[in-house]
C-alpha cells in the first residue's frame, strides 16, 4: 500500500499536461521511447524552433483528446516548421489532436528554410497524424510526409482539418521554381504504402492533396474544397520526383469529393458571382504534362484514380497528360459545375497554347495504350494539357459560378447517403458518369 501512493503520483505526474513551451522539448527528449507529451487544452504554445520527436512511439497530443477548438495550439514564432518527425529512429510516432498555426502574417513570404508547418515521415515506418488542424503555414505546405531515403513507409494521415494554406496571387506556370513562398499545399504525400483518409482540406492554394508518387499509397474519402481562395489543383498526381520516374505504382486515389467554388450571391437563374473568385483550376491532375512545361519530358506510371466526385467551379475537372498504365474510372460530377477561366498572360509563353476549360481533358499522344469508354454528359476532350495552371479565374462579378454547397440558391445540404435514398432520380441525372481506362 505504501508503495502504491508514490507510484500513483508518478503516473499522475507523467500524464499531467505540460503548461509552458520552455519544457516541451526537454520533456520529450527526457521521456524517450513511447513517451506521451500531453499538451494542455485551450493553450497556445509559441515555438521559436520546431518541436522535435526524439524516439520511437512518442506521442504529442492534447490532454483529453478534444477534436475542436480546445485542442492545444502549437504556433510558429520562428522558422517555418512547428513539429518535426522526419529524423531517423522515429518509427510509430503519433501527432494527435493538436492545432498547428503557421502564424503567417498576411501575404508575407516564408523566411529561409521554407518547410512545412508539420514535417513527418523520413526513413520511418508507421507514423500517425490524426485529428490535427494545420493552417496558415509560412512555408510551402500545411503537412509534409517526406520520403526519407526513399524508405518511408506506412504513415496514416486521417481526420485532419487542413487550411487555409498559402495565398493565391498570380503564379508562374512553374510555381515552385518561380515563387517558393506564395502558394502552399494542404497535404504533401511522399511516403510509400501510406493512407490519407477522411481529411478535409479547404483553401490550399497550390494542391489540396499532392501525391509525389508515393507508391502503394491510398488517398481515399477526403474532401477538398475551394471556399475563398483559388486552388491550382484539388488532388495532384503531377510530380515525377522523388519516386522517379513518376512511380505511382499501386497508388490509389478513390472516393474523394472535390468541390470548386460556388456562387456567393445571386446572379441569374443558373449562375452567380463569387466575391473571392474561388475555384479549383484542375480538380484532379494526372501526369507531369498537366502541370509543368514542355521541358519536362517525363511520363508517370501505375496509378488508379477512381470513384471521385466533383462539384462546383473548375477550369478543368480532370486533366491527363504524359502517363502510362493508369486506370481512370468512374469519376463523376454531381450537383452543379462550371468550367471557367481565361487565358492568363503566360498561357502563350510556350510553343503550344493549352486547350480552354472543359470538364475532362486529355492529351492522347502523351498517353500510352488508352481505352476510352465515354458515357453520359461529359466526354473527354482531346487537346493540349501543357501548363494548365496558367488559366486565371474570371472577374468576381462575372456570373460564372454555379449554385451549390448549401450556399446561395443551393439545395440544402443533406447527409451523405440520405440524398441517394430520398432522390434517386436526381442522383442518377446529376451523376454523369465518365470512364476512361488507360491500361
Ligand atoms: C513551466 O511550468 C513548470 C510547471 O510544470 C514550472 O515549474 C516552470 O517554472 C515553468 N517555466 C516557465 C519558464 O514558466
Ligand atoms: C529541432 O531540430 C532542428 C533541426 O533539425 C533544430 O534546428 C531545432 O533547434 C530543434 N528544436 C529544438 C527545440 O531543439
Ligand atoms: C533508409 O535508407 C538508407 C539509405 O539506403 C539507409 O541508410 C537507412 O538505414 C534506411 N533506414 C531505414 C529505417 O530503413
Ligand atoms: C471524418 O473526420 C471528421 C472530422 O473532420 C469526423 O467528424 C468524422 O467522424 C470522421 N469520419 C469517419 C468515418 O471516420
Ligand atoms: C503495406 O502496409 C501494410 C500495412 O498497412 C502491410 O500489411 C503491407 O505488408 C505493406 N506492404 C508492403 C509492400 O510493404
Ligand atoms: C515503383 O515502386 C514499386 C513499389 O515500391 C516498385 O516495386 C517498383 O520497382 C518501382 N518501379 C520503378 C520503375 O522504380
Ligand atoms: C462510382 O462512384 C460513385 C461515387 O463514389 C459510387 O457511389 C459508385 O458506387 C461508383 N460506381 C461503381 C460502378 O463503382
Ligand atoms: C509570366 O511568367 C514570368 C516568368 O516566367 C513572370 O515573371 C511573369 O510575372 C508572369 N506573367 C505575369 C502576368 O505575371
Ligand atoms: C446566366 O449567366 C451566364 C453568364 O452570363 C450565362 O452563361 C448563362 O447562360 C445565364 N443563364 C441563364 C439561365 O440566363
Ligand atoms: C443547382 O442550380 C440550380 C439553379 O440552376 C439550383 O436551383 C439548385 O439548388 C442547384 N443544386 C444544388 C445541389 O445546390
Amino acid at each position: 500500500m505504501r508503495l502504491l501512493a508514490p507510484l500513483t503520483l508518478l503516473v499522475l505526474l507523467a500524464r499531467a499536461c505540460v503548461p509552458n513551451t520552455t519544457d516541451l522539448q526537454a520533456q520529450l527528449t527526457a521521456g524517450g521511447t513511447g513517451y506521451v507529451l500531453s499538451l494542455c487544452a485551450d493553450q497556445v504554445y509559441p515555438l521559436t524552433s520546431s518541436l522535435n520527436f526524439t524516439a520511437p512511439k512518442q506521442e504529442i497530443s492534447t490532454e483529453g483528446y478534444p477534436t475542436d477548438g480546445r485542442r492545444a495550439t502549437l504556433r510558429v514564432d520562428g522558422g517555418t516548421c512547428a513539429v518535426r518527425a522526419d529524423k531517423d529512429g522515429l518509427d510509430g510516432v503519433h501527432l494527435r489532436n493538436v492545432q498547428v498555426d503557421g502564424n503567417r502574417q498576411g501575404n508575407e513570404g516564408a523566411p529561409a528554410g521554407n518547410e512545412g508547418n508539420i514535417v513527418v515521415g523520413g526513413s520511418n515506418r508507421g507514423q500517425l497524424v490524426e485529428w490535427v488542424r494545420s493552417f496558415n503555414p509560412r512555408g510551402w505546405t500545411c503537412l509534409h510526409i517526406t520520403e526519407g531515403d526513399l524508405n518511408c513507409t506506412e504513415t496514416t494521415v486521417q481526420h485532419n482539418d487542413i487550411g487555409p494554406c498559402g495565398y493565391d496571387t498570380w503564379m508562374d506556370v512553374r510555381p515552385r521554381m518561380a515563387s517558393l513562398t506564395q502558394w502552399a499545399d494542404g497535404i504533401s504525400l511522399s511516403c510509400t504504402n501510406s493512407t490519407v483518409y477522411n481529411n478535409t482540406v479547404v483553401d490550399a492554394t497550390d494542391g489540396g492533396i499532392v501525391i509525389f508518387g508515393a507508391p502503394l499509397s491510398t488517398v481515399k474519402g477526403n474532401r477538398v474544397r475551394a471556399a475563398t481562395r483559388v486552388m491550382l489543383g484539388g488532388i495532384n498526381l503531377v510530380d515525377v520526383t522523388p519516386w522517379k520516374p513518376g512511380n505511382y505504382s499501386g497508388t490509389r486515389v478513390a472516393s474523394n469529393r472535390i468541390e470548386g467554388g460556388y456562387a456567393t450571391a445571386m446572379g441569374n437563374a443558373t449562375r452567380g458571382p463569387h466575391a473571392q473568385r474561388a475555384l479549383i483550376k484542375i480538380g484532379i491532375g494526372v501526369g507531369p504534362r498537366v502541370w509543368w512545361d514542355k521541358t519536362d519530358q517525363s511520363t508517370s506510371a501505375g496509378g488508379v484514380v477512381t470513384d471521385n466526385v466533383f462539384s462546383g467551379a473548375f477550369s478543368f475537372g480532370m486533366a491527363v497528360g504524359a502517363v502510362q498504365n493508369f486506370q481512370i474510372t468512374n469519376n463523376t460530377f454531381v450537383g452543379n459545375s462550371t468550367f471557367i477561366g481565361e487565358y492568363g498572360a503566360n498561357c502563350t509563353q510556350w510553343d503550344q497554347t493549352p486547350n480552354p476549360p472543359v470538364p475532362l481533358l486529355r492529351e492522347p499522344d502523351t498517353l500510352t495504350s488508352v481505352n476510352i469508354a465515354k458515357r453520359e454528359t461529359y466526354g473527354w476532350v482531346d487537346g493540349r494539357v501543357q501548363g494548365l495552371t496558367c488559366f486565371v479565374a474570371p472577374p468576381a462579378d462575372d456570373w460564372a459560378w454555379p449554385y451549390g454547397g448549401g450556399g446561395v440558391n443551393a439545395e440544402p445540404t443533406v447527409e451523405k447517403g440520405a440524398a441517394v435514398r430520398s432522390r434517386p432520380a436526381a442522383w442518377l441525372l446529376a451523376a454523369s458518369a465518365l470512364v476512361i481506362l488507360v491500361v
